[in-house]
């Protein structure tokens, strides 16, 4: 007879931690403490180098003299490594080839690295830079999107994206219109700036923190640039100070740069950029020029739609074809397109390379739609919301439900979103206040939108879509929980260990999270296209459902008792009816052998795609949202404030509700800033000028909404199998503040009785706010 645990008489208490609760961020008193370490903060050694790298001063040309004598000379340097010192490939190209890690013969925008030096310290590293002789042969550089397509410059192919006859669908339409919009670009400001630091290790190996949202390509780049086995590349993220896309495919030239200069000197190296040299180096959100023709209806119904994306993608391809895809995946953004083509031109410019930015292009397609829609409103005489709801997919109708590349719109809860956000922000009301107040007010103009947002979920590159995760028990019944994914302020790590504990139905301060690292799980995608939780949660409840079967098994065994009979249930093991304490029913499993450390592996399902055609279900599901934006401009500077947002967010069945929120309203501000205040500019040699929070002005508290409320869209867990029914939310909210820059729109219509569709570029900045007003007056012929 075997020696039972007792049995445990006290009711268990409930986990206090568990799917669905609004857990604090695992690191948020760290992050208030100054606690959380970045890489930065970790700790240096004796022998500790530190590097900095020299740029191009000028946008295109041929090299014809780099001499870096002086540079090697200046005080505390040790090294200087140039694209002649690569040991393996030069091209960091993430997809297709390109990337340059260092400019050789040629450069192709201002701030190319050309070279990188390690020094004792990071002023002297930065210092000596600047010490450079170099000379060009300047080549005339191509900055603009009109430019590029005169002279043919794109980065990759243009693509095509048709279905039926749209010309003559457009012009046999009852109405025609057609538009333009210059959609300006935005710098991702993360608070950290790229860094990483290597630290040599044996047999020409190197241990690499970075701060980065793709530690496997990371590895895969320093091992292809030192010319070394994948496996001899550990990279660690314990977090990012903030990445936003701006650290998928372009945190890697710095971990390679210091990978470098660490084999070079056989000493540690860190490379951090300054905050200026940071926004000059890197990409940012494409640009776009984008044009549109559509045909409809007396009742604004869109029969023909034509729009064609122009991307300005910057000097290498990067990860733009697969931005500009996306754009191209969300121009229809809500609305059933019949007859459509869409054409998307990649544009090669001398700038620094754009890359991924929250939403993915998205964005940039989206704006397009909604600028459409708010014209077709104003040609009718009609409320937008009007025309917003008659073109929407409706997921009943047998052919209004199936997008320009034909994913079905399965179950479209937008209309009802929108109907449920259209009462609880009395929107009608409102409207009807409104119009008042424009009437009496001469200088001062209210506006108002609701626009939605949908957001198709899954990368779209196939093989992407995959994660794997790695639990550890130890005895003392503390469990280490691992995945590919990176934390970066989203709270993915927090809502993964909500999900393995409650797989094992333990607290969650019970599920230790680690660092992320190649050595513990391989090959993991980005953490990017909003599905790190989606993807790495299913991975690591896969992992540990594995290690809950094995002991269920054993507890089976070992107590002769029925498996459907044994559960896990609020930190314990419910064996029939006797209790045991999950601590010891792993001390128990350990000494009768059974493992207790297992992988876990997900891939989305469903999801397949045929770019030649342009069909297929790139997405696994959409996630939805919408929001309504109240602001007032004053006609006299430009200037406006948004006075109240009301959003409505569709999340699912919620893992963490706090956490999602914070993502919500962190998105539509990050949105906003784009659309209104954060302005890129260059000289007409294609050097950045704003460069610091001096000249470039992201959202700050004083302007968000004076009036801010968010919801979740109650009771409607997610109809596909994702983990617990719940659906993506980090970049779908950045898309709601389109309502934004459509209010002020709005506002600026109605000094022409709303009778004539403004142009308003983005940002929409007090300036273009006022330029906007005086062309509603000239046009309309009606005074201030
Ligand atoms: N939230 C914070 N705080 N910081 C970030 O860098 N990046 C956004 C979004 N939310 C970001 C963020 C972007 S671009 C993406 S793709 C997702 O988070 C990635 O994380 P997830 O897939 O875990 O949502
Ligand atoms: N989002 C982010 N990164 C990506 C995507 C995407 O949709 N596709 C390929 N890389
Ligand atoms: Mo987000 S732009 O997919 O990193």
């Amino acid at each position: 007879m075997r020696k039972l645990p007792a049995i445990k008489v006290k009711q268990p208490a409930a986990v206090d931690c568990v799917v669905g609760k609004p857990e604090n961020h695992e690191s948020v008193f760290k992050h208030v403490k100054g606690q959380a370490i970045y890489i930065d903060d970790q700790l240096e050694m004796s022998n500790q180098l530190h590097a900095a790298v020299g740029i191009s001063q000028i946008a295109h040309g041929r090299i014809k003299k780099l001499d870096l004598t002086a540079v090697y000379k200046a005080e505390g340097v040790i090294a200087v490594v140039t694209a002649k010192d690569v040991p393996g490939q030069l091209d960091i190209g993430p997809v297709f080839h390109g990337d340059k890690l260092l400019a050789k013969d040629i450069v192709e925008y201002y701030g190319q690295p050309l070279f990188a030096v390690a020094a004792c310290s990071h002023q002297q590293a930065w210092q000596a830079v600047k010490l450079a002789q170099i000379e060009y042969e300047p080549i005339p550089p191509i900055l603009e999107v009109w430019h590029a397509l005169e002279q043919k410059s794109f980065i990759r192919p243009s693509h095509v994206m048709q279905r039926g006859n749209v010309t003559l669908a457009i012009n046999d339409a009852p109405h025609q219109i057609t538009g333009q919009i210059n959609i300006g670009g935005q710098e991702h400001f993360y608070l950290e700036g790229q860094i990483a630091y290597a630290i040599p290790s044996e047999d020409e190996g190197v241990l690499v923190y970075s701060s980065s949202q793709h530690p496997s390509e990371i590895q895969k780049v320093v091992a292809e640039v030192l010319n070394i086995p994948f496996s001899l590349v550990t990279v660690e993220v314990r977090r990012l100070g903030g990445g936003f896309g701006g650290k998928e495919s372009q945190a890697a030239p710095w971990a390679c740069l210091a990978a470098l200069l660490a084999r070079v000197t056989r000493q540690p190296v860190k490379l951090r950029l300054n905050r200026d040299d940071d926004m000059e180096m890197t990409g940012k959100r494409h640009p776009f020029v984008n044009s549109y023709r559509i045909g409809f209806d007396d009742n604004g119904r869109i029969l023909g739609a034509e729009f064609t994306l122009n991307a300005n993608c910057g000097y290498s391809p990067d990860l733009s074809d697969a931005v500009v895809d996306r754009a191209m995946f969300h121009v229809d953004n809500a609305y059933y397109l019949d007859q459509v083509k869409i054409v998307g031109n990649r544009c090669k410019t001398n700038l620094a390379s754009n890359t991924a930015f929250r939403g993915f292009g998205s964005p940039q397609g989206m704006i397009t739609m909604e600028a459409a829609i708010d014209d077709i409103a104003r040609y009718l005489g009609k409320d937008p919301l009007v025309i917003r709801k008659i073109n929407f997919y409706d997921s009943k109708s047998t052919h209004r439900n199936i997008t320009p590349y034909y994913q079905v719109v399965e179950q479209n809860i937008l209309p009802t979103l929108i109907n449920q956000l259209e009462q609880s922000s009395d929107y009608q009301w409102r409207r009807i206040q409104l119009r008042k107040f424009n009437v009496e007010n001469k200088i001062l103009k209210k506006g108002l939108s609701l626009t939605p947002v949908k957001f198709g979920i899954s990368f779209n590159v196939k093989h992407l879509n995959q994660a794997g995760a790695l639990i550890h028990i130890y005895t003392d019944g503390s469990i280490h929980l691992n995945h590919g994914g990176t934390e970066m302020g989203q709270g993915l790590l927090t809502k993964v260990a909500q999900i393995v504990a409650e797989e094992f139905k333990v607290d969650s301060s019970n599920v230790y999270i680690s660092a992320t690292r190649t050595d513990k799980v391989p090959n993991a995608s980005a953490t990017a296209a909003s599905s790190g939780t989606d993807l790495n949660g299913k991975a690591a409840q896969n992992a540990a459902k594995i290690i809950k079967k094995r002991l269920i098994e054993f507890a089976s065994q070992y107590f002769s008792v029925n498996k459907n009979e044994i559960g896990f249930v609020d930190n314990y093991l419910k064996v029939g009816s006797r209790l045991i304490l999950f601590t010891e029913l792993i001390q128990l499993a350990y000494v009768n052998r059974v493992s207790l450390s297992a992988t876990g592996y997900y891939r989305t399902p469903k999801i397949y795609y045929d770019r030649e055609k342009s069909a297929g279900r790139p997405f696994f599901y959409f996630a939805n949202g919408a929001a309504v934006s109240e602001v007032i401009v004053d006609c006299l500077t430009g200037e406006y404030k948004v006075l109240r947002v009301d959003v409505l967010h569709d999340v699912g069945r919620s893992i963490n509700p706090a956490i999602d929120i914070g993502q919500i309203e962190g998105g539509f501000v990050q949105g906003m800033g784009w659309l209104t205040t954060e302005e890129l500019v260059w000289n007409d040699q294609g050097q950045l000028l704003t460069t610091g929070p001096a000249t470039y002005k992201i959202p700050t508290v004083g302007d968000m909404p004076v009036d801010f409320r968010v919801q979740l869209f109650a009771d409607a867990p997610n109809p596909e199998n994702t983990i617990y029914h719940s659906k993506a939310v980090g970049e779908p909210p950045l898309m709601l503040a389109i309502s934004v820059w459509a209010a002020i729109r709005d506002a600026i219509s109605s000094l022409a009785n709303y009778s004539i569709s403004p142009r308003l570029d983005t940002p929409a900045t007090p300036e273009r706010v006022l330029q906007a007003i005086e062309q509603q007056c000239t046009a309309s012929e009606v005074g201030l």
